[in-house]
């Protein structure tokens, strides 16, 4: 079967030849890959700056942004049917015994750094026709959301950190009671740094979750993520033409900064205008640059007198899954447009080059397999 594969050691990208999976534990499902999202993590791996193939394998196949069809069950699966839409987690656990995280089913808290990632490291990935996976992995995507379900990987880091902020919020006496359900930006303010995928989806998470929202991006508006922005409430300011303390006097108190970006300065930058009793949510992983100067004083006063807290997130559990298929569902009510247009194009495989090497360029694009066909 055709899938898309990276030889680290010959620093090579290519389409190659890959056997087709079949089940061999009778929990195993096999799916047919209809649809694979290309993102910033597929591109470091293109550039070898990681990505690990499985042990024995020289090459890796990537892709975790995946939306597949179950065509087989084994004999012991419960949850699936053939037919059925999923789209599988991307992390698998560490072997480690001692590991609470990844023992109690919990591997995108892994405490060794042992874990596997499909498509990332030392698994390989979805960008090919075929995958066979356990059961317990998949997350069932209602039929209707057939065209936008391969936004639900990227969504998941959102959900995330929103079901942690939940938590880490109660620890506020007058959140304590905050019911299941219950949105919890209400009356808040909300900064979102980035207007790529993760920074939109983002953005709209927040809004459903009750948060006044802001997006801090670099291009001047309008331009079309901002008009896309402003079509479902959420403000755009340019970082071009807008200071961090402009935006902060703008805003008012800052509840939340949900960073997604993946460039510190300006992270940093925008930390000081995190408000009392705020939090701020890290989900970049920036390349090593030089370091910049950061005025810590003030930040770390901040931090105390303001009661504020920072807090990174990776990856996500089933927990982070479901929340991002029912909020998938409801942007597809509330903004069909807006949703579907994130989805700026849907290639066939043999385009990958320029989707992973070029300067493609549009919000998420797809590789469709069936487009492939
Ligand atoms: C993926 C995560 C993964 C992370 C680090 C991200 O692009 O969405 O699932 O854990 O990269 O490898």
């Amino acid at each position: 079967m055709k899938a898309i594969a990276v030889v680290p050691a010959k620093k090579e990208v290519r389409l190659i030849d890959h056997e087709e999976p079949r089940l061999v534990t009778p929990t195993q499902v096999k799916l047919r890959i209809l649809d694979v999202g290309v993102c910033g993590t597929d591109k470091e791996i293109c550039a070898f700056d990681y990505g690990t193939p499985p042990s024995g394998s020289e090459w890796l196949v990537i892709g975790h942004e995946s939306l597949g069809q179950v065509v087989e069950v084994g004999r012991g699966v419960s949850r699936l049917r053939i037919g059925d839409l999923v789209v599988p987690t991307v992390r698998r656990a560490c072997t480690h015994a001692h590991c609470r995280a990844c023992r109690s089913g919990r591997q995108d808290f892994c405490l060794t750094g042992d874990f596997t990632e499909r498509g990332i490291k030392g698994q390989h990935g979805f960008m090919t026709e075929w995958v066979v996976d356990d059961e317990s992995f998949m997350n069932v995507v209602p039929s209707g959301l057939r065209d936008v379900g391969v936004l639900v990987e990227p969504l998941t880091i959102a959900e995330k950190a929103l079901l942690q902020l939940r938590r880490a919020q109660k620890r506020l006496p007058w959140m304590t009671s905050l019911e299941e359900g219950e949105p919890i930006g209400r009356g808040q303010k909300a900064v979102v740094l980035g207007a790529g995928p993760v920074g939109i989806l983002g953005a709209m998470a927040l809004v459903v979750a009750g948060f006044e929202t802001i997006v801090y991006s670099r291009d001047p508006a309008p331009n079309k993520k901002s008009t896309l922005l402003e079509s479902i409430g959420v403000g755009y300011v340019s970082s071009e033409t807008t200071t961090v303390d402009q935006l902060a006097e703008k805003v008012g108190n800052i509840d939340l900064v949900y960073e997604a970006v993946g460039a510190s300065r300006i992270a940093f930058d925008v930390m000081r205008a995190l408000g009392t009793n705020g939090a701020f949510v890290f989900t970049g992983v920036p390349g090593r640059k030089a370091p910049v100067e950061v005025d810590t004083d003030l930040i770390m006063r901040n931090l105390v007198l303001k009661n504020q807290m920072v807090f990174g997130t990776v990856n996500a559990g089933r927990d982070g899954f479901e929340a991002a298929i029912a909020d998938l569902a409801t942007f597809v009510t509330r903004w069909p447009a807006a949703v579907r247009s994130l989805i700026t194009g849907r290639f066939p495989i043999e385009a990958h080059r320029d989707l992973l090497l070029g300067r493609a360029g549009g919000i998420k694009n797809v590789i469709s397999m069936k487009a492939s066909a």
